[in-house]
């Protein structure tokens, strides 16, 4: 007789290792990066500073920040072949897949991709993150038939992330607004991305790779691609006074509406909540569209909150006020995938690196549930 097993789906409630990277206290909707809490890093640092933070455990004096934005400037520049790779992919393919074929044309430029020093893999996880973000904005630009606009080593990385996919300088608020959005989305301890990362990683596979499988599974909308489902959501919805109606009608038929849940947070996810006031500032003072689709997010957050919130646990989550913030910045929602993707490279990173301090290969059970001894007939007795 075989043994009852206990099957945890999703993985829920199972943990796979000690980090010290991020610390999700999701009862009462705490986030913090290596003990920091998210609030003050979001109001009072940069997304280079977190960065930098999130991959070596302490927070840059002035001389390391100088040194360590220096390096990331200098890594921006893509090779001719990954661009190629831009142009080729990006006008029919979906923007994750094109990021992901450029990722891993950067590991072929890596004349040694592998390395178990954890010295070379900090360098390496910052030339991941200068180049996704010039490769994010390539996507941007050739999917609408524009050109290129290389990176202005003037600017710091949100303002040039901005400035490479709309050719316009933003202004403070605007890079302020960017920067916080790279912030929040920097690290979240072993969600979906994360753990797929690890796996790759877990077989000694190069860091470029383990990337490329965080980004893999951060496309479904079960993850990374909420906030553009729930800003076509909002779209749908049209008008603010139709909120109400809309809702009513997804939550009669069962089901969800995009970037509400999360299988950790029971309580207001935090990141949601720093969105929710920049969101609360720009009702009304942005372009019409936007304006609308803040209503309209703002309507929804209060139905679903009293709704759903204290008695269900489902609050809003970082995607859902996302959506709005990106298209004031003028970022449209096909192209939100692949921020949300570019701001992680850091979080895949540390943990790839923080991972193999201790590698274990991941090799979970299954258990079989289907016939045995079958007998074999040949095909022209089948
Ligand atoms: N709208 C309505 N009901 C919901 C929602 C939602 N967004 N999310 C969960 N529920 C309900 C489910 O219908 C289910 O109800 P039931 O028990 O009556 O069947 C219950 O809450 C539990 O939901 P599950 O999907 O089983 O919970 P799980 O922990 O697996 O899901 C998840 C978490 C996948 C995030 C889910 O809440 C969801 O699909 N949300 C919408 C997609 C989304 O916003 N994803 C982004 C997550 S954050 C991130 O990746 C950055």
């Amino acid at each position: 007789m075989t043994e009852e097993v206990e099957i945890k789906e999703g993985l829920q409630g199972v943990y796979i290792a000690k980090s010290s990277i991020s610390k999700v206290n999701g009862e009462e909707g705490k986030l913090y990066y290596r003990g920091y809490k998210i609030e003050d890093l979001a109001e009072k640092s940069t997304y280079e500073e977190v960065c930098y933070l999130i991959l070596y455990g302490k927070l840059p004096n002035s001389k390391e920040l100088d040194s360590f934005s220096n390096e990331l400037k200098k890594e921006r520049i893509l090779s001719d072949e990954t661009i190629e790779i831009i142009k080729r992919m990006s006008k029919k393919a979906h923007v994750l897949d094109t990021l992901r074929t450029a990722m891993s044309s950067i590991s072929a430029d890596d004349p040694e991709p592998y390395s178990s020093e954890e010295e070379k893999n900090v360098h390496k996880a910052v030339k991941i993150i200068a180049k996704t973000a010039t490769i994010s904005a390539a996507i941007g630009r050739v999917r609408k038939g524009k050109d290129i606009i290389p990176p202005d080593d003037s600017l710091g990385h949100a303002k040039n992330f901005l400035y490479m996919l709309t050719g316009e300088k933003p202004d403070n608020k605007k890079a302020k607004l960017m920067d916080v959005m790279f912030i929040l989305h920097a690290e979240h301890s072993s969600n979906a991305s994360t753990f797929a990362a690890l796996v790759a990683c877990s077989t000694l596979a190069d860091i470029y790779s383990a990337v490329v499988a965080g980004e893999a599974a951060l496309k479904g909308p079960l993850h990374g691609g909420a906030d553009e489902a729930a800003v076509k959501m909002m779209q749908a919805i049209g008008e603010p006074g139709n909120t109400e109606k809309y809702i009513n009608e997804v939550l009669a038929s069962k089901e969800k509406i995009m970037g509400f849940g999360h299988r950790v947070y029971k309580a207001y996810d935090p990141r949601a909540r720093i969105l929710k006031k920049y969101l609360d500032e720009i009702d009304g003072n942005g372009e019409e569209e936007v304006n609308k689709l803040v209503k309209i997010a703002l309507n929804t957050e209060k139905i679903m909150v009293d709704r759903l919130g204290k008695s269900h646990g489902i609050w809003p989550n970082v995607d859902f006020f996302a959506g709005p913030l990106y298209m004031h910045l003028g970022i449209e929602p096909e192209l939100f995938d692949v921020i949300f993707s570019s701001s992680r490279t850091v979080g895949w990173c540390a943990h790839v690196i923080e991972y193999w301090r201790n590698n274990k290969l991941f090799r979970p059970l299954e258990e079989y549930d289907g016939a045995l001894d079958l007998e074999y007939k040949p095909i022209n007795e089948r």
